[in-house]
Parts: C-alpha cells; sequence; structure tokens
C-alpha cells in the first residue's frame, strides 16, 4: 500500500465541491455567477464540477461551437481559485442530435425505439454518436487542455442501462465470434443441445428480451453473455471518450461517476480502466437509530467503489445537502447529518466531499433537490452553514489527502456472479446477493475491522482473511488463487451455493463446490431452499443460532463439523465446517445466517487468525476505519450513526484533528458525532 499523490494536481488537500450548472444562468450571469463565487468561497469549495448536461450550449447546432460562456467559467473559477472537475457532455444530447441521426436513439428489450427526451439513453454502440462525442471531448481537451482551472476530467455521468438497436444486434455477434471463435464453441458453451437451440451461425443470434414470451430469456448462456457485452460497451464507450482527452492531455486525470451496485455494469472491469474512480452517494437516512443500519450499508458501498479503483483514493462525487427528488418520500437531512455523510466517505479512502448540486435549478425535475444554495440564494439557510462546517471540518484533514486504507480482511463482491447467480433456478426470487454481502461486511465492522471489497479477477495477496459469500460462478483461476492463499497460512471463508459453475455458467461435474472441494474438505450435496419464515438452527460455540432460507446439505470430508442443523430431515448434518489445508483454514458456512452469529463467528476467527481489531469493542451505532498516510501516520476515524450520544474504548491516546482534543479510555460521541483521531 502507498500514500498516493493528490487528485488534484498541486492541490494536496481534500476536496469539497459539487455539481454546478452556471450554463442554467447565462442570463443572470453578472448577479447569479458572481454570488456563486462569493457563496463557494464562503463554503470552503475548492472544485466544482462543470458541463455536465452541456451540449446544448457548446453545440447550438451541429458543428456550430459556443464556448464563450465556458470560457468565461473556467476564467471565473480560476481566478477564485477553484479547480473544475470538467464534464464531457455524453449524458444528455441535444435534440438535433437526435433528430439528425436517429441511430444514437436507444432501442429497448421489447425493440421499441425509445424517443428524444431524458438523458442516459443513448445507443453505446452507434458510430455516429461515438464520433459526435469523440468529437467534442476533443474540442474540449484542445480548448481547456492548459488551462488553470482544469483539474479532473469527469466522463459522462452515471453510464447506464442497454440497447437492442440493430447495431447493438450486429456489435454483440461481433463480440461473440471473438469470445467464442465459432459458432460450435458458442453452442457448447451455452449447453444449446437444451431445448434445440443450437445455432448454425452467429447472424441467427438476437439479444435476449424480458418477458420471456417475447424471445429469448431463458437461456443462462446467452443472458450472462449478454450482460459481459453489454458492460464491455459501456467499457468501450468510455475508452471511446478518453482517447482524445489522454492524447491531448496525458497528465489530467480521468474518471467516471458510478453507481454502487448498479448491476448492469461490471465496474472493477470498467474501475480498472480509470485514473481514479468516483461515485454517486445517496443514503437514506432516516434521522432515527435506523441510522446505524444505513451507515453500515454505505460503509459497503464506499468500500465497494474504492475495491473498483484498486483501493486509492477516490471521488464522493455526488452526495445530497439535504433532500432529494426522486425518493417515494423525500426527507431532509437531519442536522449534522451533512458533516457525517461527508466525513465516512473520507473514512472509507475518499479524498473528496461533494454535492449535487451546487445551486439548485429554478426550474425541471430537479427544481427541488437538495442544493448547497438554495432558491433564496444567500448564505441564510441551515443547508448552506453546514456545508460551511464541511468545508472548515476539511481544512483540518489535509494530512488524510492521499492516505489509504491497509486491510487485512478481502470480501469478494463479484458482477459476474451476481449475473449468474440472478439466473439460477433454486430460487425464484430475489437471491439478495448484495444483501448478503453486506451482511457480512457490516459483521466484520463490528467486531472492529475495515474491509476491503474485491472481485474474483483481484490478487489475495496480502490479506489474512478473505470472505467469498454465495461464491456461485468461479471466475478463471479463483479457485487456483483461494488454494494458494489457504495454502500459504490465509483463512477463507465460504458459503452455501458456492462452486457450483464455471465462467460459461456451466455446473461443475463430480460434486460441489467444484474446484473448492478439495479447499473446503466438503462434498455439497444439495441445496434446500425454504421460504424465510420456515427457519432452522445450529449450536455453534454454547450458542443456538436461527438460520434461514438456503439450507445446503453437505458431507465433511476432510472437514471438522463445527455445527450441525438442529431441525428437518437434514437434523445431524453439518451447517458450519471448517478444513485445514496447508498452513491455513477453510470455513464454509452452509446455510444463510443472521448478523448476531456472523458477529460472534467472525469476533472467534479472527483473533484465532491473529488479527487485531481497530478497536476493542464497537458499540452498536460506532464505526471505526482507519487510512494510513505520510511515513506511517494513521487516521482512525469513529463515527456514531446514531441520533444520541455514544461512547468507545480507546487503548492508545490520539488528538481528535477536528477539534484539537486529546482522547483516551472510555470516549463520548455526540449525537452524529464523528473523531478522526491521530498520533499525538
Ligand atoms: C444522479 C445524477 C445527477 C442528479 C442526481 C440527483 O446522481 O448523476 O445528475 O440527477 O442523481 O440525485
Ligand atoms: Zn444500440
Amino acid at each position: 500500500m502507498a500514500q498516493y499523490p493528490s487528485i488534484m494536481k498541486g492541490m494536496p488537500v481534500l476536496l469539497h465541491g459539487g455539481d454546478y450548472n452556471p450554463e442554467q444562468w447565462l442570463k443572470d450571469r453578472e448577479t447569479i455567477w458572481k454570488e456563486d463565487m462569493v457563496l463557494a468561497r464562503q463554503a470552503g469549495i475548492n472544485t466544482l464540477s462543470v458541463g455536465i448536461f452541456s451540449w446544448s450550449h457548446l453545440e447550438p447546432s451541429e458543428g456550430l461551437y459556443d464556448f464563450a460562456w465556458l470560457n468565461d467559467v473556467m476564467d471565473m473559477l480560476a481566478h477564485n481559485g477553484i479547480k473544475a472537475i470538467l464534464a464531457t457532455p455524453s449524458g444528455a444530447r441535444p435534440p438535433w442530435l437526435a433528430q439528425t441521426y436517429p441511430e444514437v436513439l436507444r432501442v429497448n428489450h421489447l425493440r421499441q425505439k425509445q424517443l428524444y427526451g431524458g438523458r442516459h439513453n443513448h445507443c453505446m454502440t452507434s458510430p455516429v454518436y461515438r464520433a459526435k462525442v469523440a468529437h467534442m471531448n476533443e474540442q474540449l481537451a484542445l480548448r481547456y487542455g492548459n488551462h488553470p482551472a482544469l483539474g479532473v476530467w469527469h466522463i459522462s455521468n452515471e453510464y447506464s442501462g442497454e440497447c437492442h438497436c440493430p447495431l447493438c444486434q450486429q456489435a454483440f455477434r461481433q463480440w461473440l465470434k471473438a469470445r467464442y471463435g465459432s459458432i460450435e464453441a458458442l453452442n457448447d458453451a451455452w449447453w444449446n443441445q437444451f431445448w434445440a437451440h443450437r445455432y448454425q451461425s452467429f447472424d441467427q443470434i438476437e439479444s435476449p428480451t424480458a418477458p420471456a414470451w417475447l424471445g429469448e430469456n431463458e437461456n443462462h448462456g446467452i443472458k450472462l453473455a449478454w450482460k459481459r457485452f453489454t458492460s464491455d460497451q459501456h467499457c468501450s464507450f468510455y475508452r471511446n471518450e478518453i482517447e482524445p482527452l489522454k492524447r491531448i492531455t496525458p497528465d489530467i486525470p480521468c474518471t467516471h461517476n458510478m453507481m454502487s451496485t448498479y448491476p448492469g455494469i461490471d465496474y472493477y472491469a470498467l474501475g480498472n480502466q480509470m485514473d481514479r474512480i468516483s461515485w454517486d452517494n445517496y443514503p437514506h437516512w432516516t434521522g432515527t437509530e435506523a441510522d446505524a443500519e444505513v451507515c453500515a450499508d454505505t460503509a459497503f458501498r464506499h468500500d465497494l467503489m474504492r475495491g473498483t479503483g484498486n483501493n486509492k483514493p477516490f471521488l464522493m462525487m455526488e452526495s445530497s445537502p439535504s433532500a432529494v427528488n426522486w425518493d417515494s418520500l423525500n426527507s431532509l437531512r437531519r442536522p449534522g447529518a451533512i458533516l457525517l455523510q461527508g466525513l465516512q466517505a473520507l473514512a472509507h479512502g475518499s479524498d473528496t466531499v461533494q454535492y449535487f448540486q451546487f445551486r439548485k435549478s429554478r426550474g425541471s425535475y430537479e427544481k427541488f433537490h437538495g442544493a448547497v444554495v438554495d432558491h433564496v440564494g444567500n448564505h441564510h439557510t441551515r443547508v448552506f452553514q453546514e456545508v460551511c462546517e464541511v468545508g472548515k471540518a476539511l481544512e483540518k484533514l489535509s494530512a488524510v489527502t492521499g492516505s489509504t486504507a491497509e486491510n487485512q480482511i478481502a470480501l469478494i463482491y463479484d458482477w459476474e456472479n451476481r449475473w449468474a447467480l440472478e439466473d439460477a433456478r433454486f430460487a425464484s426470487e430475489e437471491k439478495n446477493y448484495p444483501e448478503t454481502i453486506i451482511n457480512h461486511h457490516a459483521a466484520l465492522m463490528k467486531v472492529g475491522y475495515g474491509v476491503d471489497v474485491n472481485d474474483q479477477t483481484k490478487s489475495l495477496e496480502g490479506y489474512r482473511l478473505v470472505v467469498a459469500p454465495m461464491c456461485y460462478l468461479l471466475r478463471q483461476g479463483f479457485a487456483q488463487k483461494v488454494q494458494a492463499f489457504v495454502r500459504q497460512g490465509g483463512t477463507f471463508v465460504m458459503t452455501y451455493v458456492s462452486g457450483y459453475v464455471d465462467e460459461e455458467d456451466l455446473c461443475f461435474l463430480g460434486g460441489f463446490p467444484g474446484p473448492l472441494r478439495e479447499v473446503a474438505g466438503i462434498w455439497a450435496e444439495e441445496v434446500d431452499v425454504l421460504p424465510a419464515k420456515q427457519t432452522n438452527s445450529f449450536l455453534y460455540q454454547g450458542k443456538t443460532y436461527t438460520c434461514q432460507e438456503y439450507f445446503e446439505l453437505t458431507h465433511a470430508e476432510s472437514a471438522t463439523v463445527l455445527a450441525t442443523y438442529q431441525q428437518d430431515f437434514y437434523a445431524g448434518s453439518p451447517a458450519l465446517t471448517v478444513n485445514t489445508y496447508g498452513k491455513g483454514l477453510c470455513y464454509h458456512i452452509a446455510t444463510r445466517t443472521d448478523r448476531s452469529f456472523l458477529t460472534d463467528f467472525y469476533g472467534h476467527i479472527t483473533a484465532q487468525a491473529g488479527l487485531t481489531p481497530l478497536l476493542s469493542t464497537v458499540p452498536d451505532g460506532i464505526s471505526v476505519t482507519k487510512r494510513v498516510g505520510e511515513g506511517g501516520r494513521t487516521f482512525l476515524f469513529v463515527m456514531n450513526a446514531l441520533p444520541c450520544e455514544n461512547r468507545f474504548p480507546l487503548e492508545q491516546a490520539r488528538v481528535d484533528l477536528l477539534t484539537g482534543k486529546t482522547h483516551a479510555g472510555m470516549v463520548s460521541l455526540p449525537p452524529r458525532g464523528v473523531m478522526v483521531l491521530s498520533e499525538p
């Protein structure tokens, strides 16, 4: 692990800012833009993201460019010491582009061509759209490449969705040819002898549809391939966007704002292409005790996103400083929640606190979405004052910039696994894969550990404990990595429905968990799936735990049985096993367990593996993470998600960088309080 340079070259501080749409105020620029700069400086804002949805201002009609207003915006930012995160505008196209080139419009899974409107709805394949975007991006790079305000490229906005147009069908077939080589190989990989599906040529292949009555929605092979293809199309769309930027401005980092567990794009693949990753964080804070869970959920999302960026410091590109506008109920953030939300991002590796949006729109869909500057247009608002508090806090924390988590625990979350798992027919309902991973993540944090969230392609080296729940699809090489990891002394935890299918979604023959059978020392013969209320139980270390939904019936081969089911026809068969393999251990949890079991279990096995938690006890509502900076200096982030006072034990005296006070012993945190503790 390492200390990373600041995301913004020459600005070794944490970034504070947000989406800024000055083109919405062109007619009032003399007053509004000036006010904006005064207010931004007052709030300690040092970066603003501009140009995200500006295409119709940058190119009002085809080939007719107008960069004058953006020149003024960039100059104004530079003049005020604010760096620009300058966007490419592909997230929303101007009407003329759709009118002149209908091929840029997306076709949905029902094969209906969508009309102009909304945003994030272009065809990812269309050569015209790709060329237009690349040309626009080139113009931006040529014009602003040397501008003193330019800090980071913000590529498009929240890529999402899929397109089934004829161009995409053609590209899909090309993609399939490249992956499989021959139609025979494709037929074999998809098990197309089933239901008489063997194709004779790639031209016969059509993208899957939903619902199934319209076309193909039951062949798992094509569905998985389509998801991979769509994800790849977004990645190649991204590469097309950055080509001119990298060519003209090789030193300016590129990022794209992602959406945590959004299922449609393998964010590890996309993240690999970015210089730094960024993401948009919209927790459903409640203002009640339930915020402990919101905090746990958000903690996972931060760790997941950091993982997609290979655990480098990242950008929290968006967060709401107050209500959002898209929920069924859009509640206000309670006092203190904005600071808590911002510092939580830092706690998990963000080097920025950014909002959507700086100034509230006057009209249209987002006119009531939270913003730093409200319609009243001045600094006399509660939200503005709270944003100023965040600004002050960030100034005190600039030493945190570039520091990284040095976690010994990795949790595996994998998009390809999720895609395959969704289709597995042992339960028709949601498999709750993300929720399951979040449960393990929360339990690990509850026993005091920071967690990296990686996918199956990442290295396991350097970790002491690796946890891979519901690891149903094994990607090429993953089982071998697990074997080597355990053999060398690592502890690996796996669960029910793991090691069932290979990378093509074909079941492993010869006994589950397939290539993990030897390391786990078990054979998983069957899996029972029951309604949530029909629970079972097991006894582990003197305590009885309830388990539900998934019950795998396993046989201990070389493994030792640690707990057995207490009910049903499989009473007495293993619910939890451990296998010694080389110098390490592999645990197998055969059933879906709740947080209380996972917390106790991880408490035991981490102690056994000789890991030291960040705090000896983590009371309910409190969470703790660590970042390590220059010269090994540590930053311990301790936060209280609850709307009441909370206390935690601190073994060594530490200084809170936010207040300058030294703490030791039982430390009290105010409601929604955060401390950033460092060596005295
Ligand atoms: C997303 C988008 C923003 C804005 C916000 C509103 O994250 O990227 O443009 O619409 O949602 O919450
Ligand atoms: Zn298309």
